[in-house]
């Protein structure tokens, strides 16, 4: 068995900026509402660039970072609910505009647990000898299945991408994870549907395209699985949260995250959160916080981290990470 660590972190965003302000001009809303019902203050929006372009940036800049070349990345996972196509798939589009011709790829799609899911994959391709460089993203243009006229939903998303490298290493620093779904919640949260149209079959009811959801069962249905998991991942690991540097939450609601602190009885600092400039980017947002967290000179040898995904499928996961 081999080991993982991680070697580099990126992210980016599209260079608009929307405030909660702007918003309010399209809908009827309020930065008032938004800020104190969810933490959001803006978010980014792509002008045009699809997933696909968010992402090859993203790999772009972690090749430079790890120093790696295109050719020796075996691996590419893109997590996003909102690919370019269904085919090809956003990591091969990655793969060619890099030149990663060594690697293989693929996409998944699990919400906003897509990254922490993702990262287990690759986790396993390493630890088995199979992989000894992948490239792991998670990247969203929610704009675009976004209702713009349902105040309820286009005040919380944004749009961006982030990354990280793993590569085979010394030290093991993929140490546990706790990963779950249930689709019996699934419909609780719907966006990209597309029914079969045929010469046989012509169903009436529209697509649910749009981004929809129940926000209060996903509201409780978050307090009460991001804490119990997270105590299911320390348990596994023999630590308690006193031994861990900092939580990096899928950034979905500052008030989710206010009610994961009080039950697992630490305070929001030790929460890293940038919700407030980015908005909920699915699978791009938590390595958007790392990637923010490495700029800022967070991420030191030895730090360690929970990280902790939640919502469409519905879709829940921690993994505990050591820098
Ligand atoms: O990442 C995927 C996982 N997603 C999540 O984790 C989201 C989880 N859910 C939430 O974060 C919260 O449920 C929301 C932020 C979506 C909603 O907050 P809430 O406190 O549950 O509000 P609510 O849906 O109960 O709505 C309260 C009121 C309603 O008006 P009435 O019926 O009380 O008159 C809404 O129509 O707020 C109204 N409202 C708004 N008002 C101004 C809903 N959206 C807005 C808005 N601006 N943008």
């Amino acid at each position: 068995m081999f080991n993982t660590e991680f070697i580099a972190f990126d992210s980016y965003a599209p260079p608009r900026v929307v405030t909660n302000d702007d918003l309010s001009k399209l809908v009827d809303t309020s930065d008032e509402w938004i800020s104190s019902r969810t933490g959001i203050s803006q978010r980014h929006i792509s002008e045009g660039e699809n997933t696909s372009e968010i992402c090859i940036k993203v790999a772009e800049g972690l090749l430079k970072k790890s120093g790696l070349a295109p050719d020796e990345i075996d691996l590419i996972i893109v997590a996003t609910i909102t690919p370019d196509f269904a085919t090809p798939n956003t990591a091969c589009l990655v793969q060619a505009a890099i030149g990663a011709e060594n690697a293989f790829a693929f996409d998944i799609s699990a919400a906003c647990s897509g990254f922490v899911f993702a990262s287990s994959i690759a986790d396993k391709y390493i630890k088995s000898g199979m992989c000894k460089n992948a490239i792991v993203i998670g990247a969203e243009t929610l704009s675009k299945i976004v209702n713009w006229e349902d105040r309820t939903t286009c005040v919380l998303f944004g749009d961006g991408g982030a990354g990280v490298v793993m590569s085979r290493g010394e030290r093991n620093c993929y140490l546990a994870e706790d990963m779950h779904s249930d689709g019996s919640l699934g419909l609780r949260l719907t966006g990209g549907e597309t029914k079969v149209r045929n010469a046989y079959s012509a169903p009436e009811e529209a697509d649910r395209r749009y981004l929809e959801m129940d926000g209060r069962t996903i509201f409780n249905f978050s307090t009460k699985r991001v804490p119990a998991s997270i105590n299911i991942l320390l348990d596994k690991a023999g630590l308690t949260i006193d031994d861990i540097d900092y939580v990096v939450p899928h950034q979905a609601n500052s008030r989710i995250v206010e009610v994961v602190a009080k039950k697992l009885g630490i305070s929001m600092d030790r929460f890293y959160m940038n919700i407030a400039s980015y908005g909920n980017t699915s699978a791009a947002s938590i390595p958007m916080a790392l990637a923010q967290m490495d700029r800022e000179g967070l991420l030191k040898k030895g730090t360690k981290l929970v990280i902790t995904g939640f919502g469409g499928g519905l879709t829940w996961g921690s993994a505990l990470i050591e820098i």
